[in-house]
């Protein structure tokens, strides 16, 4: 399982700075990488919050994982102005590419694929976000090549 002792710490120096839930919940993901329900449920109990109250918080937020994030994080849009210009020929490729469909991270950890809707760089359409990074124009062999040359 995960490190009781960094979850303990965590949670005494938050007691300590009066800090809220979703502070907690950052620095516990910036910690470990994302947040497994062992940690939660520690949290939970260090914190005497119901355990309901911070899986509530951490499923609610956008920021918040779950799961194991991959390495490379792509982002593809599929906003209205994406998926005119081919943004489900882009969705083949990488699905084909990483062997998973959208919201899911490779078995590896190597990439985690999610749907965006509008990255608001609509003029370069259709576009993703790859490691924070808007590529744009992007064609399926523009695609390939990016994909190809992550590690
Ligand atoms: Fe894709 Fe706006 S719709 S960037």
């Amino acid at each position: 399982g995960h490190d009781f002792a960094v979850i303990e710490a965590i949670a005494a120096k938050a007691k300590e700075e009066n800090l809220g839930l979703i502070p907690i919940l950052q620095r516990t993901q910036e910690t470990i990488g994302y947040l497994p329900k062992e940690a939660l449920r520690t949290l939970a109990e260090l914190l005497h919050v119901p355990y309901s109250k911070v899986f509530g918080v951490a499923t609610f937020y956008a920021q918040f994982h779950l799961t194991p994030r991959g390495r490379h994080i792509i982002q593809q849009c599929d906003g209205t102005a994406c998926h005119v210009k081919g943004g489900p020929r882009i969705r083949r490729v990488i699905e084909e590419a990483l062997g998973i469909p959208p919201g899911e991270t490779t078995s590896d950890l190597k990439a985690t694929y999610e749907i965006v809707y509008c990255l608001g760089s609509c003029g370069l359409a259709p576009a993703a976000m790859v490691d924070g990074k808007v590529v744009g124009r992007l064609t399926q062999d523009k695609m390939k090549r990016i994909l190809a040359s992550m590690e």
